[in-house]
Parts: structure tokens; C-alpha cells; sequence
């Protein structure tokens, strides 16, 4: 992929996607900078990030279910198909259910959307150029303590749950059968597909998804462990991934090492506020450390190539 400029978009990039307003460009464009004044690779990054947020702006439309105070969206899991409704500042609800409240679903979308972005961009992707790149305290961890996030105790009902360990997702409807699985056998928690549940997730998924033009949604899931949890194998994924630790820490080794020998591994740490980006098809593999023991971080699948799935080696 090319780098764009706000004047080239014009023409070959016209998405549907919800408008980002005047407010909501300040928080992406003071994220970003502030971003590309502290990672990037000098002035030419920055000036390319931002450049592609104002192109956003400029050039996002409004879908018709987006009505000024609210939106609405359609999508299935496993109780059926579902129709969420959200307030930019408000109460959330599915199927007229009221589930979540959420504070500042836009404010918060686009201030994670900005640094996500600068992310993916300043470690050269995506495409061929990108390289594994961390970013150490690149978020607030108070701010993102603040953002609204299921817990294995505390999940919206429509959430999907899933218990990983190996190359297995068991997936589970209700809270006391992910409670009564997890007691069983501790395995970490993945909250799959928060874009379909949180505003904030929502709509960074569809920014992200508009920046980069991914062809599939960009989904938001979350990882939930403890020490000794089972976690995936070795794997790797489809897609560009940046991850946002949000709280805790989590040892990972990332590289062509893990699968060929001689080949690089990257072995790191990853703790509250850091993120980080892989590559498509670069392996990687996590462990929850003992101290201080527990983990929850995000991941963005930007330029998904394929439906989701685990590839292992
Ligand atoms: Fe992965």
C-alpha cells in the first residue's frame, strides 16, 4: 500500500463508514501527533498519518442508520440476529434491552483509532515493509482502565466467549457456563468480536477499517489470562495486528525463529498502555508472567485476508 495524502484519496477512496466531527478529528489529530512526535520516524510519519486522518474526515459519509445522536447496528451471534443501539452519550441497549453504559463511545473510538493508526504506520504497514514494533507507553493506562471492556465476570449476554487453549476456542453462551468451563480447565478468556457489542469498539473498527481500506471488518477482540492459564500454540494470524495491553503483563516471543531455525525471535514484555504491531504470518507465541500475574490486552485485525482463523505451524 501506498502512502496516501488527503488530496489523492479524493478519488479512489470513498467509504461508508460513520462521519467523524470536528471534535472527534481534534482528539485523532492531537493523538496522532502527539504519536508520531514521540515514535515516528521523523516528520515525514506524522505528516502522513495525520494527512491520512483528515482525508477520514473529509471523506467518510454518513450510512442512513447514522441519525446525529445515535446509531444502530445489524449483526447475528449465536442467540440470532441482533439489532444494537447506541448514544454517543448513553445507555446501550440490544434488542431494547439496555446492557451497557456507555460514556463516550466517539471521544474514546477516536482517540484509540489515532494511536492504533500511527501505530500501524510508523512500523510500515500495512504491507511488505512492515517490521514487529513496540511501543512502550504509548496509551495512558488510567484512560484505558477507563474504557468500557467485558470482564469474564461482568460481559453483555450477547458477548461472545470463548476459552482458549491450544489450538481450541470453546465457546460459550452465558456467564456460569464460561464460569463452571474456566473451573474445569483455567484457559484463557477471548472476548471475540467487540465490535459487535461496545460504540467505542464499533467505531474504531470501522475508522481502522476505512484507513486502511481492509476489504473485512476490522474486529476488536480481547484476551483475558491469568498465570498458568492455557493460551494458544505458536501461531500465526491473517491479518495486521496491533495489540493494546490494557492492563497486567504478557511475555511474548515474536519471529520466523519460533518455526525456522537460526531465524529472528523478538522476546518482550508487554505492559499496560504499551502496543504493539505484527506483521500478517509473522508467528508469535504468549505466556502470562507470575508477576503480577494476570493479563487483558486488545488486538485490531486490520487488512484481514481471509475469514478468522488459528494457522499453526
Ligand atoms: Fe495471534
Amino acid at each position: 500500500m501506498s502512502m496516501l495524502t488527503a488530496e489523492n484519496q479524493a478519488a479512489e477512496y470513498m467509504v461508508e463508514c460513520e462521519p467523524i466531527s470536528t471534535d472527534e478529528y481534534r482528539i485523532m489529530a492531537d493523538a496522532a501527533s502527539r504519536f508520531g512526535d514521540r515514535y515516528g520516524s521523523g516528520y515525514v510519519t506524522r505528516r502522513a498519518v495525520l494527512a491520512e486522518i483528515g482525508g477520514l474526515q473529509q471523506l467518510v459519509r454518513a450510512p442512513e442508520v447514522f441519525m446525529g445522536d445515535h446509531t444502530t447496528h445489524q449483526f447475528r451471534n449465536e442467540h440470532g440476529p441482533q439489532t444494537a443501539h447506541w448514544m454517543m452519550s448513553g445507555v446501550y441497549t440490544v434488542n431494547d434491552e439496555s446492557v451497557r453504559f456507555e460514556v463516550d463511545s466517539h471521544r474514546q473510538a477516536a482517540a484509540m483509532t489515532a494511536v492504533a493508526w500511527a501505530a500501524a504506520r510508523t512500523a510500515g504497514g500495512p504491507g511488505p515493509e512492515a517490521k514487529v514494533s513496540i511501543f512502550r507507553g504509548a496509551l495512558d493506562p488510567s484512560w484505558l482502565a477507563e474504557l468500557p471492556t467485558p470482564t469474564p465476570e461482568d460481559r453483555p449476554v450477547e458477548q461472545l466467549t470463548a476459552l482458549v487453549q491450544g489450538a481450541d476456542f470453546a465457546r460459550f453462551d452465558t456467564t456460569e457456563q464460561v464460569r463452571a468451563a474456566y473451573t474445569e480447565q483455567h484457559r484463557t478468556h477471548v472476548f471475540e468480536g467487540m465490535n459487535a457489542t461496545y460504540g467505542w469498539a464499533y467505531l474504531a473498527s470501522r475508522w481502522l477499517g476505512a484507513l486502511s481500506r481492509s476489504d473485512l471488518t476490522v474486529l476488536v477482540d480481547l484476551f483475558d489470562s491469568r498465570h498458568g492459564d492455557g493460551r494458544l500454540d505458536t501461531h500465526y494470524d491473517c491479518w495486521y495486528n496491533v495489540t493494546v495491553q490494557l492492563s497486567g503483563a504478557k511475555d511474548w516471543r515474536v519471529g520466523r525463529g519460533l518455526i525456522v531455525p537460526g531465524e529472528e525471535i523478538v522476546t518482550h514484555t508487554m505492559r499496560a498502555g504499551d502496543v504493539m504491531v505484527i506483521p500478517h504470518d509473522v508467528p508469535h507465541h504468549v505466556d502470562t508472567p507470575a508477576d503480577p500475574g494476570h493479563s487483558r490486552h486488545l488486538i485490531f485485525t486490520i487488512d484481514r485476508r481471509e475469514s478468522e482463523q488459528l494457522t499453526t505451524p
